[in-house]
């Protein structure tokens, strides 16, 4: 049994060498073929509960706690000298990344839509992408300014697009909220220090953009809320004021909710509220909106959609949009 369950972990962190960092990062290639190879790391994974066991977790414990590894040996040597503290970050963390420079995906389809809006986000981590106003953008070298401006220097998000959709433009937003199994607070250092830790060490631009985002979001903070998207939706719903286009929106989510089944009653839940519903996720999260599609797959990328129907596919940290051809 616990050979099945070794093979298994070791598979994913084979699976995750492969198709996720390949070409992306050759430390975490490294780190991940390594952690797959080595029985001690196996063992020591197996040993946690099985949602604890993602690569993107392991490695952000390690790099919170000592930084950056050199290289795999050293990642090695770490978890080995410092496996408690590991173990211990792993169980108390869950996998967080906020990645604000999906909020220029989100920007073209939100902006056409009946202003004011009422923004509410599910699984909001700390609230960067409920700030869609507060940065600036450049849509295929054409800048957009921030519609907000504040004291500090907003971040300015790169996204190139293709084929026909709606331009990107100003946005009112009249209310804004978030939801979340863990609401990160923007203002507590350790709790940044998590988001940091999940951003890939050769990926110093993304870095650089949430750093510079929580700066702003620190002027004035969005409010995100404790709780489950499985249960406390409409209560969080009821409080947006009428008069503004209630949207709910979701980006990175809903693969943490494993049942087919709960993720199809989430998504009826919001459409019952009269809600616009954005959704920005993996395409095996809604598999019958990705059949679908129509056109190229970029593999990897997320599928957005609007109200059920799929309209582009998105680069999943915001650097590039592909419209997809309406059927109408
Ligand atoms: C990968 S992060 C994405 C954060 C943000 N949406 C973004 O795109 O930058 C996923 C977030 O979903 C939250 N989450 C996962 N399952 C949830 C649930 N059942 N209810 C509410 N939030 C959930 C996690 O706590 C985490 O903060």
């Amino acid at each position: 049994m616990a050979g099945a369950l070794a093979a298994a972990v070791s598979d994913l962190y084979r699976t995750f060498a492969e198709r996720e960092a390949h070409g992306r990062s050759e430390l975490y290639e490294a780190l991940a073929r390594g952690v797959a190879a080595d029985p001690a790391m196996l063992a020591f994974l197996v040993d946690l509960p099985p949602p604890k066991r993602q690569p993107n977790l392991l490695f952000a414990a390690v790099q919170l706690l000592a930084g950056a590894p050199r290289d795999w040996p050293h990642f090695q040597a770490l978890v080995r000298e410092r496996g408690d503290e590991v173990r211990s970050t792993m169980l108390a963390r869950r996998t967080q990344t906020n990645e604000p420079a999906r909020c220029a995906t989100l920007l073209p389809v939100l902006s056409r839509l009946p202003q004011p809006l009422a923004l509410l986000e599910i699984g909001a981590a700390a609230g960067l992408c409920l700030l869609p106003d507060r940065y600036g953008y450049e849509f295929d070298g054409a800048s957009l300014p921030p519609t907000v401006t504040g004291r500090v220097p907003p971040p300015t998000f790169r996204c190139r697009t293709s084929g026909a959709g709606p331009r990107a433009g100003s946005l009112r937003v009249a209310w804004r909220a978030g939801l979340d199994l863990e609401p990160i607070a923007v203002g507590d250092d350790a709790q940044v220090a998590w988001l940091e830790a999940l951003v890939w060490p050769d990926e110093g631009e993304r870095l650089a953009r949430l750093r510079a985002a929580v700066r702003v979001a620190r002027e004035d903070p969005p409010p995100v809320v404790r709780g489950d998207l499985r249960v406390d939706v409409a209560a969080l719903a009821a409080q947006a004021p009428a008069s503004a286009t209630l949207v709910i929106f979701h980006t990175a989510v809903l693969a943490y909710v494993g049942d087919a089944g709960e993720r199809a009653e989430f998504a009826g839940s919001v459409r019952r509220l009269g809600a616009v519903w954005i959704s920005n996720e993996a395409p095996s999260v809604f598999p019958e909106l990705a059949a679908r599609a129509r056109g190229r797959r970029p593999p990897g990328w997320f599928l957005l959609s609007v109200d059920g129907e799929p309209v582009a596919w998105t680069d999943p940290h915001g650097a590039a949009l592909e419209w997809i051809e309406s059927r109408r």
